[in-house]
């Protein structure tokens, strides 16, 4: 059940009303339910009980300490894509053993601080971040956990912009290149090949494509050990979707067919799942400006925007926007948008909805890269984000305030020519 009813004719989130969540925050606010998040993450524990496993909550979705702290406490591990990320990791209570490191990009700076954390594994994407990973830690007189990400060239049926495992997407490497840089790994004492991984995008809604990809690592699993060289985990990724509008598969359903097609295999699972994690656990509060009805278009503008909420703008993407409390009425068809000098400044389209100036609404499904890819595009501060647990509700991430935005900016003093 969603952590998000109606209760007396308005929207709460678990106990809490949202109404007063605005009036006390004011708005755009992000709103997540700390039970929805610990449900999503102990749908994937529970699942996968019987055989070893670790789930790397993919920290990109949402980044918000609180949010990595409820994971931590659930004993999650964490996939991050840069020094940043793994920080957060750390000042939220999480364990650098428990770090998987993704990313087509990263520095030597960053190898060599996760290297010092000790994290779990590098999920390496080139031969040249291969060499450069092994040269860092010979220098540091340690050893790097490695496990190559293979490119499987399976199309994931998601945006192309979102679809990260064909053979024209920088991410990874293809099979025949991921033997070479195992046996080059294991041929490297400052390497060490401890996994495979693979990423193949997000919003994935089958589960086809996943079972594609894990038969092309076990493959390449078996030659490897055929070779001599044995791996301890098989990393499938984060992607599984979410139901914004179109229905998405189970976790349970997807980690039971996962799991049957690992059969009695000794090894263990890592997952990175981000999305389905947090999207649904988190909604973006925002209030009616104004209406405009104009005679081509209706548009309800609003005080949030794509610089807090970038997904419809960027990708077209569609998420529920819900009257926080419903209006009698006739409903007519809103545009629904934002105040930022775009048109590409929406965060719906088209929504049948009755609608008086003043109205909070609710963004559904904004858990997930909703704040974390916000911006200050048009000097806009961001969001307020609170955690609500029951009755209780905590701010958990405060409203940027306009100092903020230009403190580190400076105006040169003395002749600047
Ligand atoms: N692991 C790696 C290496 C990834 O690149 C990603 C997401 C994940 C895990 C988590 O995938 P998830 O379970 O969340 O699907 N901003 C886009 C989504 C970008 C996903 C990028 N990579 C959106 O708003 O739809």
């Amino acid at each position: 059940m969603s952590a998000f009813q109606h209760q007396q004719g308005s929207l709460h989130c678990e106990a809490a009303s949202l109404e007063a969540i605005a009036e006390a925050h004011g708005t755009p606010t992000y709103v997540y339910s700390r039970q929805a998040i610990e449900s999503a993450f102990l749908a994937y524990q529970t699942a996968l009980t019987d055989r070893p496993h670790m789930i790397c909550y993919a920290v990109k979705a949402n980044s918000n300490l609180a949010v990595l702290n409820v994971l931590a406490g659930l004993g999650a591990g964490f996939d991050v894509v840069s020094i940043g990320e793994l920080e957060r990791v750390i000042a939220a209570g999480g364990t650098a053993t428990k770090v998987v490191f993704s990313g087509v990009g990263k520095t030597r700076q960053e190898m060599l601080s996760a290297l010092e954390h000790g994290i779990r594994c590098f999920n390496v994407e080139s031969e040249s971040e291969l060499l450069t990973l092994a040269d860092v830690a010979t220098i540091s007189g340690r050893t790097a956990p490695v496990s190559v990400r293979v490119n499987p060239d399976v199309d994931a049926g998601t945006h192309p912009y979102i679809s990260t495992g064909l053979r024209e997407n920088k991410f990874g490497v293809d099979v025949d290149t991921a033997r070479r840089l195992y046996q080059v790994a294991h041929g490297n004492p400052a390497l060490t090949p401890v996994g495979i991984d693979c990423h193949i995008g997000s919003q994935i809604l089958d589960i086809a494509p996943f079972l594609e990809s894990l038969d092309c690592l076990l493959a390449l699993i078996d030659d490897l050990e055929a070779q001599g060289i044995s791996l301890q985990h098989l990393d499938i990724g984060g992607g599984l979707g979410v139901s914004y509008q179109e229905s998405a598969p189970a976790v349970e359903d997807y980690l039971s067919v996962l799991s049957q097609r690992l059969g009695s295999r000794d090894l263990e699972l890592v997952l990175e799942p981000g999305r389905s994690i947090v999207a649904l656990a988190g909604v973006l509060l925002t209030r009616v400006l104004y209406l405009k009805p104009t005679t081509a278009k209706d548009f309800a503008v609003v005080d949030g925007a794509m610089n807090d909420l970038l997904r419809p703008a960027l990708y077209e993407a569609w998420q529920d926007i819900q009257a926080v409390t419903p209006r009698e009425g006739r409903a007519q068809n809103w545009d629904i948008v934002g105040p930022i000098c775009e048109t590409g400044d929406f965060l719906g389209k088209d929504r049948q909805m009755a609608l008086s100036e003043g109205d909070l609404l609710a963004v559904m499904g904004a858990g997930a890269y909703g704040f974390a890819m916000a911006s200050n595009y048009n000097t806009r501060p961001r969001a307020a984000e609170v955690m609500v647990s029951g009755e209780s509700v905590h701010l958990v991430g405060q409203r940027e305030s306009l100092s903020d935005l230009w403190q580190r900016e400076i105006i040169p003093q003395g002749p600047t020519s």
